[in-house]
């Protein structure tokens, strides 16, 4: 059994770049670049970036919506456009590379929550047991190990809205907890550093309690407890902009119900578009308003123009150029109007462990499934999580220079904008984590008992005071400003 103590060496030269995201209580903490000064509250400003559909997707097709350098290039432009500094994305096929589409968003500033599944991989939830099988944990893991090692990934997400109605509340939310607990425990054993695992929720409302209460939680009281949530992400599409406000949304509901959480909880598709073009005062007066307090931003559904009618812009189909819409204006308006508070890592209250407990959840949903004896792992993942799941495309970040964009971009006027070229500010930067950690080899991280060292990366914080997400056995290695150095004893 291995035993590893992390010691940080000052390095000064490093300062350059951005950590990846933490958490601390009920929010996500931006570390500061700045060696001695604490880290910041994040909020997720983003979009659902979803081009072509979800039909667009294919398991053995040779391209994905993060595959192609011309494209990111055109997009971050206009996500930084937008003012925008998160996307979420759905479907990725973990055996193709993405290194200059996931350079492009990091250098722009912009982070990533990724969804583990596919169409044909998911906790598919009306054939529960027998989804959750080796192939759905080897698909999950590959994506995971062809994501670890950019900084910018914020999270994963297991599922999306598998628990939607009483059938599934009865039988799948174990599953849920096994498949976060499986996933948690392959990237201590095979990352270099801890990556937030969370669910994105259905906008059931009468489930929305016990759904989150039920994955909040720590089984026993555990603290160590991998199937907790890190985090939650609500579908939500109850402001319709030109029609709702505060009170006839049920935002007051949302946040009374989550005042209290332990865990960061943000949108994780907003956006209702029942009254069309959106005016989005939703943003400012809502999730940014009256809801700043509770929830930690969110992400609107959807970056580009498909039948649904949730576009932001249109994407030619022809000659792939974009044109912004009059929604895109409105919501880059509301982020402008949007008044988001600075709030320092010491104002973020620890986090607390919340132990488990069954008839809560029920008092919340009778009928919900409170069991918290979780289904065990199926049959040759045990040696998964311990040795890989031998995906060889690492994914890593490149050098790579901003270019403008070959697309054409026009204003929702139609008139081009002239030089469309993403900015890569060297603020923003979030550099590669490779660059600190060559001492700090995989000895630790293959040690699934190495708990000894301090992960904590900033002076300010101590580890022990942050969730699992950010304090669990994986060390957080690659730090800017940082030199790692590992002493692995064998005991
Ligand atoms: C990127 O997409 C464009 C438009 O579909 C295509 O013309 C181009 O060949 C693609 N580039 C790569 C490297 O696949
Ligand atoms: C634009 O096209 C040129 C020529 O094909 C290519 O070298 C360049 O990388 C492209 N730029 C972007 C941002 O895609
Ligand atoms: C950690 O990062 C180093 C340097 O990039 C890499 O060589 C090593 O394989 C990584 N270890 C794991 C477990 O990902
Ligand atoms: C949150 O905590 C406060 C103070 O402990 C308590 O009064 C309130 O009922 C709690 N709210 C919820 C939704 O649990
Ligand atoms: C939302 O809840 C917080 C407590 O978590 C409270 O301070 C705030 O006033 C509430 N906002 C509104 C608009 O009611
Ligand atoms: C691209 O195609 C769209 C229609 O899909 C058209 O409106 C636009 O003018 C075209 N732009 C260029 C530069 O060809
Ligand atoms: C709880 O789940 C476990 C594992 O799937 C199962 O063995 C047990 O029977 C379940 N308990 C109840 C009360 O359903
Ligand atoms: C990975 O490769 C090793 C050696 O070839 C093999 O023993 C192991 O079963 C493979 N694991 C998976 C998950 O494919
Ligand atoms: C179109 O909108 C852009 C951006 O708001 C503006 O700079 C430009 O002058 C407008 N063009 C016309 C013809 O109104």
């Amino acid at each position: 059994m291995f035993h590893s103590f992390i010691i940080f060496y000052l390095f000064c030269t490093f300062v350059s770049g951005l950590l990846p995201l933490e958490i601390k209580g009920n929010r996500f903490i931006k570390p500061s670049t700045t060696e001695g000064e604490e880290g910041e509250v994040f909020f997720i400003k983003g979009v659902d970036y979803q081009p072509g559909g979800s039909s667009a997707y294919e398991d053995d097709g040779d391209s994905d919506v993060l595959t192609n350098a011309s494209i990111c290039f055109r997009d971050a432009y206009v996500f930084q456009q937008l003012g925008i500094n998160t996307i979420r994305v759905y479907t990725i096929n973990p055996s193709l590379n993405h290194d200059e589409c996931l350079t492009i968003l990091n250098n722009a500033g912009i982070y990533l929550l990724l969804d583990l599944s596919s169409s044909s991989e998911s906790i598919y939830r009306s054939d529960i047991e027998a989804s959750y099988n080796y192939d759905l944990l080897y698909r999950f893991f590959s994506v995971v190990d062809a994501f670890k090692d950019y900084p910018n990934v914020l999270g994963f997400f297991v599922g999306n809205e598998v628990i939607n109605d009483d059938t599934s509340a009865s039988e799948d939310p174990p599953y849920i907890r096994a498949v976060q607990r499986d996933v948690k425990n392959y990237i201590q054993n095979n990352a270099n550093r801890t990556i937030p695992v969370g669910y994105s929720a259905a906008d059931v409302t009468s489930l929305r309690e016990a759904t989150f209460e039920y994955l909040e939680c720590n089984i026993d009281g555990d603290e160590n407890d991998l199937s907790r949530s890190d985090f939650f992400g609500l579908n939500s599409y109850e402001w319709c902009s030109g029609i709702s406000d505060w009170s006839t949304s049920g935002y007051s509901d949302i946040n009374s119900t989550f005042a209290n959480s332990s865990i960061p909880i943000f949108f994780s598709e907003y956006g209702c578009n029942t009254d069309s073009p959106r005016t989005f005062t939703e943003v400012s007066e809502g999730l940014y308003g009256g809801l700043i307090d509770t929830l930690s931003g969110g992400l609107v559904y959807e970056y580009s123009q498909e039948t649904s009618n949730y576009g932001l812009v249109t994407i030619g189909s022809s000659n792939g150029s974009i044109t912004e819409l009059t929604d895109f204006n409105n919501l880059q308006e509301q982020f402008l109007k949007s008044d988001i508070p600075d709030i320092l890592e010491s104002e973020v209250q620890e986090s607390t462990i919340i132990e488990c407990d069954s008839s809560l959840i029920e008092k919340s949903y009778s009928g919900f499934d409170s069991n918290f004896t979780l289904p065990a792992v199926p049959s040759g993942v045990e040696n998964m999580i311990l040795y890989g799941a031998n995906n060889t495309n690492i994914g890593h970040l490149i050098d790579i220079d901003a270019q403008t964009s070959n697309y054409t971009i026009y204003y929702s006027n139609g008139t081009e904008i002239s030089d469309p070229t993403v900015v890569f500010s060297a603020d923003d930067e979030i550099d590669s984590l490779s660059s600190s950690i060559s001492s700090a080899g995989s000895d630790s991280s293959t040690s699934s008992a190495s708990s000894s060292g301090s992960s904590s990366t900033t002076s300010s914080s101590s580890s022990s005071t942050k969730n699992a997400a950010s304090s669990n056995n994986s060390p957080q290695i690659g730090l800017f400003g940082l030199l790692a150095i590992v002493i692995t004893y064998l005991m």
